[in-house]
């Protein structure tokens, strides 16, 4: 293959198998890949929108520059490096064939981590994620043009973080439109889609500092708060427009593959980005410019279940 010969259908198919590996919310996967003639565009898929939840696609839109961060990753290690421009209208990402150069051992690091990262609704142990590796996973967010912000382990912090998201998850709850849009994306058996009683987790419980967004798991009789251990930390990007929220996606993408690459499970919670008022005291409290876009945890847990995928050939355009 010369530095410009379009990418084969093979290679397309191949990298779309793992862009679907990326995180979306509810698993609902809104994306759609195409073939133009010079290359890749990734879409957002309407139909798969949580018009409750994410009513302007925010949500969407960093589940597919999520999905484009992995399909990036797949061509490079494939021999096929990508160029990448942000498109408009409901076009997410567009990907044209670079000039060859040789994969980096760092893109062959985070490859491999495409299908083994998951999200983990489970406990987590006890043991503390040391500052060095948070630094890494800050490092990595700031290398792709975002920032992670690590809450400090004082309590006046994780408080107020704690507390928003609290407050957010008891507002959403409170509307039922909220809650039965949840439940349509819960499912009983490991569906192709949604989240499946396995990656649930146990029901959230009250004694949880921050709680966990309840996917229909069984109720937990243990009343330790199970999720003490883990840092806290919020994403975000030097912006917060369409295109701001599709690069979030990206860095949340690469944050996400190292912190499995460093042995680390990551639980994450949207529910004060969702709520517009309390996602602006979390900015505040955080004295950031920018609206912040994902709060995250990272710590350490055994591999739970994974959610499932639709079939490739149920997100291409033909
Ligand atoms: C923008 C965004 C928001 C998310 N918010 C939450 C959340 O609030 N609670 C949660 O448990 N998972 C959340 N997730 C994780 C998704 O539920 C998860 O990625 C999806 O179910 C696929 O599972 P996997 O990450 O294990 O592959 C979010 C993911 C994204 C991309």
């Amino acid at each position: 293959m010369t530095d410009v010969d379009i990418w084969s259908d093979a290679t397309f198919m191949a990298a779309v198998g793992e862009a679907v590996w990326a995180p979306s919310i509810h698993n609902s996967q809104p994306w759609r890949f195409r073939r133009t003639a010079d290359g890749i565009e990734v879409l957002v898929d309407r139909d798969r929108a949580l018009p409750v939840c994410d009513p302007d696609l925010r949500a969407a839109r960093i589940s597919c520059g999520a999905a484009a961060f992995n399909l990036r990753l797949a061509l490079a290690v494939a021999g096929a490096p990508a160029a990448c421009t942000i498109g408009s209208g409901d076009v997410v990402v567009h990907l044209v064939p670079d000039r060859g150069r040789p994969v980096t051992p760092a893109e062959c690091r985070l490859h491999r981590q495409i299908r083994r990262r998951h999200t983990n609704r489970s406990g987590f142990a006890e043991a503390r994620v040391a500052p060095g590796v948070m630094t890494q996973l800050v490092d990595e967010a700031a290398d792709e043009g975002g920032w992670l912000h690590v809450v400090e382990d004082d309590e006046s912090a994780l408080w107020t973080v704690a507390q928003l998201t609290r407050e957010a998850d008891a507002q959403l709850k409170a509307d039922p439109a909220y809650v039965a849009e949840l439940r349509a994306w819960t499912s009983a058996d490991d569906d192709v889609q949604g989240v499946g009683r396995g990656a649930a987790g146990a029901a959230p419980h009250p004694a949880e500092m921050m709680p966990r967004r309840d996917f229909g798991g069984p109720p937990r009789e243990d009343t330790r708060d199970l999720s003490g251990a883990p840092v806290v930390a919020v994403l975000g990007y030097q912006g917060e427009h369409r295109m701001h929220e599709i690069q979030a996606g990206m860095v949340l993408q690469r944050v996400l593959l190292r912190a499995a690459d460093l042995g680390l499970a990551t639980a994450m919670y949207s529910q004060p980005i969702e709520v517009p008022t309390v996602r602006e005291r979390l900015r505040l409290a955080l004295r950031r410019p920018y609206a912040p876009q994902l709060v995250l945890r990272f710590g350490y847990a055994p591999t739970t279940c994974y959610t499932n995928r639709r079939p490739v050939s149920d997100v291409i355009d033909r």
